[in-house]
Protein backbone atom coordinates (compact mmCIF):
# COMPACT_ATOMS: atom_id res chain seq x y z
CA UNK A 1 0.00 0.00 0.00
CA UNK A 2 0.96 3.70 -0.79
CA UNK A 3 0.83 6.75 0.72
CA UNK A 4 -1.18 9.53 -1.20
CA UNK A 5 0.04 12.81 -1.18
CA UNK A 6 -1.89 16.05 -2.27
CA UNK A 7 -0.73 18.89 -3.33
CA UNK A 8 -1.88 22.67 -4.49
CA UNK A 9 0.90 25.30 -5.04
CA UNK A 10 1.07 28.00 -7.40
CA UNK A 11 4.46 28.87 -7.30
CA UNK A 12 6.10 25.85 -6.72
CA UNK A 13 7.06 25.88 -2.60
CA UNK A 14 3.78 23.01 -1.80
CA UNK A 15 5.16 20.59 -4.34
CA UNK A 16 8.76 21.01 -3.04
CA UNK A 17 7.58 20.33 0.46
CA UNK A 18 5.53 17.54 -0.51
CA UNK A 19 8.40 16.15 -2.25
CA UNK A 20 10.44 16.74 0.76
CA UNK A 21 7.98 14.61 2.19
CA UNK A 22 7.47 12.28 0.33
CA UNK A 23 11.87 11.78 0.79
CA UNK A 24 11.30 11.61 4.26
CA UNK A 25 8.82 8.63 4.08
CA UNK A 26 10.21 6.65 1.57
CA UNK A 27 12.16 3.93 0.79
CA UNK A 28 9.58 2.42 3.89
CA UNK A 29 6.66 4.17 2.20
CA UNK A 30 5.67 4.16 -1.05
CA UNK A 31 4.39 7.69 -1.72
CA UNK A 32 2.68 8.83 -4.94
CA UNK A 33 2.30 12.94 -4.93
CA UNK A 34 -0.83 14.21 -6.84
CA UNK A 35 -1.55 17.87 -7.88
CA UNK A 36 -4.81 18.08 -6.35
CA UNK A 37 -6.15 20.30 -9.33
CA UNK A 38 -5.58 17.32 -11.91
CA UNK A 39 -6.88 14.65 -9.05
CA UNK A 40 -9.88 13.53 -11.01
CA UNK A 41 -9.93 9.89 -11.04
CA UNK A 42 -8.29 8.22 -7.66
CA UNK A 43 -7.68 4.69 -6.99
CA UNK A 44 -8.10 4.84 -3.75
CA UNK A 45 -7.69 0.93 -3.01
CA UNK A 46 -4.16 1.75 -3.85
CA UNK A 47 -3.67 4.02 -0.66
CA UNK A 48 -3.47 3.44 3.13
CA UNK A 49 -2.89 7.05 4.12
CA UNK A 50 -3.16 10.63 2.54
CA UNK A 51 -2.29 13.77 2.98
CA UNK A 52 -2.98 17.37 1.64
CA UNK A 53 -0.86 20.24 1.08
CA UNK A 54 -2.19 23.89 -0.12
CA UNK A 55 -0.92 27.27 -0.26
CA UNK A 56 -2.24 30.50 0.14
CA UNK A 57 -2.71 33.25 -2.42
CA UNK A 58 -4.56 36.55 -1.40
CA UNK A 59 -5.91 35.57 2.02
CA UNK A 60 -7.08 31.83 0.03
CA UNK A 61 -6.23 28.35 -0.40
CA UNK A 62 -7.14 27.36 -4.24
CA UNK A 63 -10.95 26.41 -3.84
CA UNK A 64 -10.70 22.99 -5.82
CA UNK A 65 -9.04 22.25 -2.32
CA UNK A 66 -11.94 22.54 -0.28
CA UNK A 67 -13.78 20.81 -2.74
CA UNK A 68 -11.97 17.96 -3.35
CA UNK A 69 -12.09 17.57 0.30
CA UNK A 70 -16.32 17.58 0.34
CA UNK A 71 -16.05 15.28 -2.65
CA UNK A 72 -13.38 12.63 -0.92
CA UNK A 73 -14.87 13.39 2.61
CA UNK A 74 -15.17 9.67 3.03
CA UNK A 75 -11.89 8.44 1.91
CA UNK A 76 -10.26 10.84 3.37
CA UNK A 77 -11.61 9.63 7.05
CA UNK A 78 -11.48 5.96 6.48
CA UNK A 79 -7.44 6.32 6.27
CA UNK A 80 -4.61 8.07 8.72
CA UNK A 81 -4.72 11.48 7.28
CA UNK A 82 -3.01 14.94 7.36
CA UNK A 83 -2.59 18.23 6.52
CA UNK A 84 -1.05 21.23 5.85
CA UNK A 85 -1.19 24.84 4.66
CA UNK A 86 1.91 27.15 3.18
CA UNK A 87 1.77 30.62 3.61
CA UNK A 88 3.94 33.89 4.66
CA UNK A 89 1.94 35.01 7.50
CA UNK A 90 3.72 31.15 9.02
CA UNK A 91 6.74 33.02 8.81
CA UNK A 92 6.19 34.43 12.37
CA UNK A 93 6.41 31.97 15.29
CA UNK A 94 2.98 33.21 16.53
CA UNK A 95 1.14 32.23 13.38
CA UNK A 96 2.57 28.69 12.54
CA UNK A 97 0.62 26.15 14.34
CA UNK A 98 -2.94 25.13 12.77
CA UNK A 99 -4.24 27.06 16.07
CA UNK A 100 -2.53 30.01 15.31
CA UNK A 101 -2.60 30.47 11.68
CA UNK A 102 -5.84 32.02 10.47
CA UNK A 103 -5.99 30.41 7.34
CA UNK A 104 -5.75 26.76 8.40
CA UNK A 105 -8.12 27.66 11.84
CA UNK A 106 -10.49 28.65 9.12
CA UNK A 107 -10.42 26.11 6.96
CA UNK A 108 -10.42 23.27 9.44
CA UNK A 109 -13.35 25.03 10.66
CA UNK A 110 -15.01 24.76 7.54
CA UNK A 111 -14.07 21.16 6.55
CA UNK A 112 -16.16 18.04 6.51
CA UNK A 113 -12.74 16.07 7.56
CA UNK A 114 -10.36 16.75 10.38
CA UNK A 115 -7.11 15.46 9.38
CA UNK A 116 -4.87 13.39 11.55
CA UNK A 117 -2.06 15.14 12.24
CA UNK A 118 -1.74 18.85 10.94
CA UNK A 119 0.56 21.68 10.73
CA UNK A 120 2.02 25.15 9.05
CA UNK A 121 4.47 26.09 7.12
CA UNK A 122 6.12 29.39 6.15
CA UNK A 123 6.45 29.36 2.29
CA UNK A 124 9.14 31.28 -0.14
CA UNK A 125 8.84 35.01 -1.69
CA UNK A 126 10.19 35.40 -4.52
CA UNK A 127 9.79 38.74 -5.85
CA UNK A 128 11.74 38.64 -9.03
CA UNK A 129 9.23 35.59 -10.37
CA UNK A 130 6.02 37.45 -10.06
CA UNK A 131 4.20 39.76 -12.18
CA UNK A 132 4.29 43.17 -11.83
CA UNK A 133 0.74 43.43 -10.25
CA UNK A 134 1.87 40.88 -7.43
CA UNK A 135 5.25 42.04 -6.98
CA UNK A 136 3.65 44.96 -5.71
CA UNK A 137 0.87 43.45 -3.31
CA UNK A 138 3.44 41.47 -1.99
CA UNK A 139 5.73 44.51 -1.05
CA UNK A 140 2.89 46.51 0.38
CA UNK A 141 1.81 43.69 2.52
CA UNK A 142 5.58 42.36 3.42
CA UNK A 143 5.54 46.53 4.29
CA UNK A 144 2.27 46.45 6.51
CA UNK A 145 3.45 43.16 8.20
CA UNK A 146 7.50 44.16 8.77
CA UNK A 147 8.73 41.60 5.91
CA UNK A 148 11.40 41.54 3.38
CA UNK A 149 10.13 44.76 0.56
CA UNK A 150 13.26 44.41 -1.54
CA UNK A 151 11.87 43.09 -5.15
CA UNK A 152 15.17 41.87 -6.30
CA UNK A 153 15.75 39.51 -3.12
CA UNK A 154 13.64 35.87 -3.15
CA UNK A 155 13.52 34.81 0.54
CA UNK A 156 12.86 31.29 1.54
CA UNK A 157 11.30 30.83 4.90
CA UNK A 158 10.53 27.17 5.00
CA UNK A 159 11.73 25.56 8.04
CA UNK A 160 12.87 21.92 6.26
CA UNK A 161 13.36 20.02 10.03
CA UNK A 162 10.20 21.03 10.75
CA UNK A 163 8.56 19.85 7.61
CA UNK A 164 10.85 16.34 8.53
CA UNK A 165 9.46 16.04 11.70
CA UNK A 166 5.69 16.11 10.46
CA UNK A 167 6.41 13.73 8.06
CA UNK A 168 8.06 11.59 10.90
CA UNK A 169 4.69 12.08 12.54
CA UNK A 170 2.53 11.34 9.76
CA UNK A 171 4.48 8.13 8.95
CA UNK A 172 3.36 6.80 12.25
CA UNK A 173 -0.08 7.45 12.71
CA UNK A 174 -1.71 3.96 13.14
CA UNK A 175 -4.22 2.59 10.85
CA UNK A 176 -7.64 2.76 10.65
CA UNK A 177 -10.43 0.14 10.83
CA UNK A 178 -13.25 -0.38 8.67
C1 LIG B 1 0.30 36.68 -5.31
C2 LIG B 1 0.57 36.11 -3.96
C3 LIG B 1 -0.34 36.27 -2.92
C4 LIG B 1 -0.07 35.76 -1.64
N1 LIG B 1 -0.98 35.96 -0.64
C5 LIG B 1 -0.67 35.54 0.62
C6 LIG B 1 -1.56 35.81 1.70
O1 LIG B 1 -2.63 36.36 1.53
N2 LIG B 1 -1.18 35.41 2.94
C7 LIG B 1 0.01 34.77 3.18
O2 LIG B 1 0.31 34.44 4.34
N3 LIG B 1 0.85 34.46 2.16
C8 LIG B 1 0.53 34.85 0.90
N4 LIG B 1 1.39 34.58 -0.15
C9 LIG B 1 2.60 33.81 0.13
C10 LIG B 1 2.51 32.38 -0.39
O3 LIG B 1 1.59 31.62 0.37
C11 LIG B 1 3.91 31.77 -0.34
O4 LIG B 1 4.69 32.45 -1.28
C12 LIG B 1 3.95 30.30 -0.60
O5 LIG B 1 5.29 29.85 -0.54
C13 LIG B 1 3.35 29.94 -1.95
O6 LIG B 1 3.33 28.54 -2.09
P1 LIG B 1 3.23 27.88 -3.53
O7 LIG B 1 4.50 28.22 -4.25
O8 LIG B 1 3.12 26.42 -3.25
O9 LIG B 1 2.01 28.44 -4.18
C14 LIG B 1 1.13 35.07 -1.42
C15 LIG B 1 2.05 34.90 -2.47
C16 LIG B 1 1.78 35.41 -3.71
C17 LIG B 1 2.79 35.23 -4.81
Amino acid sequence: MKALILFSSRDGQTREIAACIAKRLQPQQECDIVNILHAQAIDWAKYDRVLIGASIRYGHFHPNVMKFVKQHRLELRQRPSGFFSVNLTARKPEKCTPQTNAYTRKFLRQSPWQPDCCAVFAGALRYPRYGFFDRMMIQLIMRMTGGETDPTKEVEYTNWDKVERFADEFAVLPGKAH
